[in-house]
């Protein structure tokens, strides 16, 4: 599904990933975790297609994204990617049904379709009676709700995560985390997900250390189990 194959990127004279392997299946759940700094949402833009490697290829659902025109790119991301961030990003003069649908409209669904799959992912997320309001008159834990409604209206393979319960309580919290086990049951996404959450870290199907710029490779005893 995701295959990164000796990715570096530098800022200036900063090298901040310096030669990333990472094979992720479809299906799976993923965190990644590291001190600040370590470099992980730069890998996460870069998975994402926001960003581009200096050396290295990224290969998401078998295409080489490092090779797409700008244009290619768009349309790729629009279809195949989904993506939560920490705080929201929902555009406060539309509604939380609208919201949903603009990726939807961007790539080319009809109004009709639009509509349906939105009402549907907001039943399926509890919104259906906050389909009309405004961010601003949603709670926080239902604003990030919304957020992952819209990163899955054109069911992307992939749902890529920066901090997405960095802003909420516990509960909220742990109804998000639940949330993403939920949709990778029912609609088999492949979920990537930066976190700082312990807890989270600990129920993922695998958890991705990353510490100034490099993967921490597995300790010996990790891998004997394979054998
Ligand atoms: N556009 C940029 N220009 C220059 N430096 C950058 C840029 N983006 C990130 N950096 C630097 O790259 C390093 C890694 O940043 P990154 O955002 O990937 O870290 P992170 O692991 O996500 O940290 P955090 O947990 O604090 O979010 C940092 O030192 C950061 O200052
Ligand atoms: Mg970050």
């Amino acid at each position: 599904m995701i295959d990164i194959k000796n990715i570096t990127k530098s800022f200036g004279s900063l090298q901040v990933l310096k030669g990333i392997d990472l094979h992720i299946d479809k299906g799976e759940v993923v965190s990644i975790v590291g001190p600040s700094g370590a470099g992980k949402t730069t890998l996460l833009q870069i998975i994402g297609t926001l960003d581009k490697p200096d050396t290295g290829s990224v290969h998401v659902d078998s295409v080489d994204v490092t090779t797409l025109s700008q244009k290619a790119l768009a349309d790729f991301r629009n279809r195949h990617l989904g993506f939560v961030f920490q705080f929201h990003q929902l555009l406060p003069e539309f509604t939380a049904i609208e919201n949903i649908m603009i990726p939807a409209y961007i790539a080319g669904t009809s109004n009709k379709a639009a509509k349906e799959r939105a009402k549907e992912l907001l039943q399926f997320m509890g919104l259906t009676n906050r389909a009309n309001h405004k961010p601003n008159e949603l709670s926080g834990g239902e604003k990030q709700r919304v957020a992952v409604a819209r990163a899955l209206v054109n069911s992307p393979a992939v749902i890529l995560a920066d901090e997405p319960s960095g802003s909420l309580d516990t509960k909220n919290k742990e109804e998000l985390h639940q949330l993403f086990f939920d949709l990778r049951d029912k609609f088999g996404q492949t979920f990537v997900i930066v976190t700082h959450d312990e807890q989270l870290a600990t129920i993922t199907d695998r958890t991705i250390h990353m510490r100034d710029g490099l993967l921490d490779i597995p300790v010996v005893s990790d891998l004997s189990a394979d054998i």
